[in-house]
This record gives C-alpha cells, sequence and structure tokens, in this order.
C-alpha cells in the first residue's frame, strides 16, 4: 500500500489497482466532532458517489465503505488542472458542463468543484471528491457550486475560455434558473 496523495483532511492510497481514502483525525478538533466529521463525509461521499454514477456520470467505482475510509477505483489518467490546454479546453469545458448540469437537475451538489477534482482518462472526465457534496435542491447552493469552479476557471486557467465553453455545455431550459441566479449574485 503506498501513500500517494496527503490533503488536509484525507490520505491517499494505492493498493493493487485501488484508492484507498482515509480520512484523518484533526487533532485541533475537538474528539467527538472530529469523528462525527469524519464519519459523515465519508459516509456522504460513499453516497454521493454511487448517486452520481445512477445519474450516468463516470466517476470511481466505490468497492467498500467503512467508518472513516473509502475502497474505490483508481482512476489511472491526469488531473484535468495538469492537462487542461488550449486544443482540449473547449471539448472537457462543454463536457464538465453537460455532466454539472446533470448533477444539480438530481439535486447533487459537487461541494469542490475544480480541474484537481477531475481526472482525464482515455480522453473522458471523470469526477472525484464528493466529501463535501450535498443533495439538496437550494438554488444558492448551486449557485455556489458553479461560482467555485468559475473561480478556479478565472485562477488556474485564466488564459483560456474555459466558463464559455462551460456555460455552452451547462446552459438549457432547466438549469436557466440555476445560472442566472448566480448573475444575479
Ligand atoms: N479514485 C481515484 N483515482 C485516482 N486518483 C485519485 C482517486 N481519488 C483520489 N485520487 C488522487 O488523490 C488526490 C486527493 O483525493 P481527493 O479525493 O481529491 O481528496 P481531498 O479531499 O484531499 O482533495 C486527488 O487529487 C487525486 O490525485
Ligand atoms: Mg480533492
Amino acid at each position: 500500500m503506498k501513500l500517494i496523495f496527503q490533503g488536509a483532511e484525507a490520505k491517499i492510497y494505492l493498493d493493487e489497482g485501488k484508492i484507498i481514502k482515509e480520512r484523518v483525525s484533526k487533532s485541533y478538533r475537538e474528539e467527538e466532532l472530529d469523528n462525527f466529521l469524519r464519519k459523515s463525509r465519508t459516509r456522504k461521499e460513499a453516497k454521493l458517489l454511487s448517486d452520481v454514477k445512477r445519474v450516468g456520470l463516470k466517476v470511481p467505482i466505490l468497492f467498500e465503505t467503512e467508518q472513516f475510509r473509502l475502497e474505490m477505483e483508481f482512476i489511472d489518467g491526469i488531473k484535468l488542472r495538469n492537462s487542461l490546454d488550449k486544443t482540449n479546453c473547449g471539448r472537457f469545458c462543454r463536457k464538465i458542463g453537460e455532466d454539472v448540469s446533470k448533477m444539480h437537475l438530481a439535486d447533487i451538489i459537487h461541494g469542490d468543484l475544480t480541474t484537481s477534482n477531475i481526472i482525464v482518462k482515455n480522453n473522458e472526465i471523470c469526477f472525484i471528491d464528493f466529501g463535501l457534496g450535498v443533495e439538496t435542491k437550494s438554488m444558492e447552493q448551486k449557485a455556489a457550486d458553479l461560482l467555485n469552479l468559475y473561480q478556479n476557471f478565472k485562477s488556474v486557467h485564466y488564459e483560456f475560455d474555459c466558463w464559455e465553453y462551460f456555460l455552452e455545455g451547462y446552459k438549457n431550459e432547466e438549469t436557466s434558473k440555476f445560472w442566472r441566479f448566480l448573475r444575479k449574485c
């Protein structure tokens, strides 16, 4: 088992073609709250992974769920953050728009939409990291999801027209209320 990533909340191990995401305890948090947060985020991430898959999007297959740990498919690709360029930007960002519109219409909020949480494998995009996701009809939360991605595009990928391409995929009659709401914010 090899540690491949250590983030603020979780350690990510690669083990025989599987990813193990273990939410580590945070000493600055009171123990009961820490356990509650780690458990609820693990449970939520597992639920959202299966719900998003049901909507038809590409996410890692979930193999096992424990209290603080998930075992899932290893997506052997490259983070979109490191692979987005002038030539593929239109296609990928339009597809992200289509996929996020499907998520939002199913009342699923990703919670941390950035190009670091999207992996490209075989020219297909795969969403990861649903630990901050929620299921809600709230337009504010859908708009907040969009705002997060907008800021990521404008700060990290400022040289490309990601947002414009994204909206081409995201905009349709059913989602118009979400992005119009964002424009008012
Ligand atoms: N299923 C997966 N397949 C491939 N790499 C993954 C997978 N899950 C996580 N990773 C890698 O680990 C990193 C951190 O995982 P992530 O779920 O985004 O946790 P964090 O909440 O710490 O950002 C990702 O950016 C990615 O590089
Ligand atoms: Mg992440």
